[in-house]
């Protein structure tokens, strides 16, 4: 079988199992099988495939005919730019929640200092969200925090390969727990899916994302409540908290911060979709 052949049959494949873009699916993993580009995979499509380099090809390709994600699969992810290991122990991270950096990097400018900016990261599974921040603020020091040391591995190693670890210290621990001193920023991407929808997901994630990345109780909001209750205590004066929301938290999550921050400036910010995102609070 040739490389045209090879991709062509396992598109097909790949799209039997209801699987949307198939084609960049089958084009991924037959790249990362074979360690060669985009444009070696379309400048010989008459190439070849050895029955040995076929082999290894069908193993991956039935990873991924079993629901299990390519960013598994391959162990790599991006996020703002920035190139992950990632594995099952931790979420791969969601394009939605470049929104917090984002936003973070607009506190920066609005507060140009030449003093270090102090940012917790609470849940920081692969350490995507403290990388990019630390990456796109120099003055910044990151202070990630995870329950899961499993995950912080991943981060660490992360973090090494950017040669970032004098930078984002990576702390275990419940929420805020760890940190000794206040923040100017803390930003939250923590699980939110509510219980009842937990069996609806589809199999990518049911089967194959940590749970305790992804459940957030009866409500969706256990975590998040408990972290907006914590907050206070952990934010410098003209601090800023920004939370990662489900679709159709905006109202529940708004009310618990109003409670927690009363004098408190709180909006919420929607993602590319028009979603109300990110819960965010001034102090
Ligand atoms: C939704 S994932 C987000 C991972 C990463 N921040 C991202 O955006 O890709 C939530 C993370 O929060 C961690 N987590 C869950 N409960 C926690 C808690 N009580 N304290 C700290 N981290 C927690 C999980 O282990 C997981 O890595």
């Amino acid at each position: 079988m040739n490389l045209r052949e090879t991709l062509r049959q396992a598109e097909g494949q790949i799209a039997s199992k209801d699987i949307p873009d198939a084609r960049i699916e089958a084009e991924l993993l037959l790249m990362h099988s074979l360690g060669i580009g985009k444009v070696e995979l379309y400048a010989s499509p008459e190439r070849e495939v050895s029955p040995s380099e076929l082999e290894h090809f069908y193993q991956l390709l039935w990873r991924r005919l079993q629901h299990e994600p390519a960013a598994y699969i391959l162990g790599e992810s991006q996020f703002y730019g920035v190139d992950l290991h990632v594995n099952p122990h931790v979420l791969i991270p969601r394009p939605e929640s470049e929104l917090l950096v984002e936003l973070t990097l607009e506190y920066a400018n609005e507060h140009p200092s030449k003093a270090p900016i102090s940012v917790a990261d609470v849940g920081t599974g692969s350490g995507a969200i403290a990388m990019a921040i630390a990456l796109h603020i120099p003055q910044a020091e990151i202070y990630a925090t995870d329950v899961s040391q499993a995950a912080l591995q991943i981060a660490r190693s992360n973090c090494q390969r950017y040669g970032l670890q004098s930078r984002v210290h990576l702390l275990r621990g419940d929420l805020l727990q760890p940190l000794q001193w206040r923040m100017n920023v803390i930003v939250a991407n923590l699980p939110y899916v509510e219980s009842r929808n937990l069996p609806n997901l589809p199999p990518e994630i049911r089967h194959f994302e940590p749970l305790a990345a992804l459940a957030g109780g009866s409500d969706g909001l256990h975590h998040i409540g408990r972290l907006l209750a914590q907050a206070g205590q952990k934010l410098l004066p003209e601090g800023m908290l920004l939370v990662e929301i489900g679709q159709g938290q905006a109202a529940a999550a708004t009310a618990l911060a109003r409670s927690h921050f009363p004098t408190g400036q709180i909006d919420l910010v929607p993602d590319l979709a028009g979603i109300d995102r990110v819960l965010r609070v001034r102090t």
